[in-house]
């Protein structure tokens, strides 16, 4: 655990393998691929990208904090809707209260092993604002753009960590994680917020431009099913599109720091009036 802390502070990410069992990785796949037999109606469903807009205006991301919403890939619906693929590969992501919300992502996020690793951070009070079930399939997985996850789960002071658990062999063929070790030591560099002018059909902007990382900067970061990479909210990360045929699901959830901390109201994922972030040490 010594080794993994260090590498943490260091690099702003570590990878702990092994986390969960291979069962425990089945349960937690097969959760996931349920989400695929039950699709939404054509003219209901809705994509998810990091390098299209189309998220920023959509209510159905802006109100998903307290529930299980569903996520296409841009290249699996045509403009009607249709599916271009089979349903088991269509979509992009399931979020943003699995933890809270479905049995199985519940008993997993509120594990024991996760509470350790949150008190090792010294975490006093974390609180889990978000979950993703996460596809990236093979021919339709698109990548997720440079950032910082503080970017959009924004605190002051900020105490933010995100777990990433792999549930695929994640390659450099199929859209493994790119970190920029030590990116963590520079502040959050932009933020993604409600958008202050109430008249745009954006409901969500950035407040600065988009940052340049240089490309050579990034290391990949492949690991095994089963195993949990680390992310410090500040570390700048990406994923490529999956190249392979192997799909490359993976289960991520973040913590924030609750006490004496203040969660932004700019954030786009806020607490409604009927459910408050649940406490990682006080759930189980
Ligand atoms: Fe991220």
């Amino acid at each position: 655990m010594h080794d993994i802390l260090s590498h943490y502070r260091n690099d702003g990410y570590a990878i702990i393998e092994d986390f969960f069992s291979a069962s425990e990785v089945e349960e937690l796949r097969h959760a996931g691929e349920e989400f695929t037999k039950n699709l939404p109606d054509e003219s209901e469903r809705t994509i998810f990208s990091t390098t299209k807009s189309e998220q920023a205006s959509k209510n159905y991301f802006l109100e998903s904090a307290d529930k299980v919403r569903i996520f296409f890939e841009a290249d699996a619906l045509d403009e009607n809707g249709k599916l271009k693929c089979d349903s088991s590969l269509a979509l992009n992501k399931v979020g943003h209260a699995l933890h809270y919300l479905h049995p199985v992502f519940r008993k997993y996020s509120f594990d024991e092993r996760i509470k350790e690793i949150c008190f090792q951070l010294g975490y006093q009070d974390p609180v889990i604002p978000q979950s993703m079930y996460i596809y990236k399939n093979p021919g339709v997985g698109s990548e997720v753009k440079s950032h910082q996850d503080a970017s959009y789960l924004y605190t002051e002071p900020l105490a933010l960590t995100g777990f990433w658990f792999a549930l695929d062999d994640a390659t450099l063929e199929n859209g493994c994680l790119w970190m920029i070790p030590g990116s963590h030591n520079g502040g959050v560099h932009r933020r993604f917020i409600r958008n202050p002018d109430k008249e745009s059909k954006e409901l969500l902007v950035y407040d600065r431009s988009e940052p340049i990382y240089q490309k050579s900067a990034f290391v990949p970061v492949p690991v095994k099913k089963g195993s949990c990479v680390l992310i410090d909210g500040l570390v700048v990360h990406r994923s490529e599109n999956n190249k392979s045929n192997l799909p490359r699901h993976a289960y991520t959830l973040h913590v924030i720091e609750q006490q004496n901390t203040v969660y932004s109201p700019d954030n786009w994922l806020q607490p409604t009036n009927d459910y408050s972030f649940p406490s990682l040490y006080r759930n189980n």
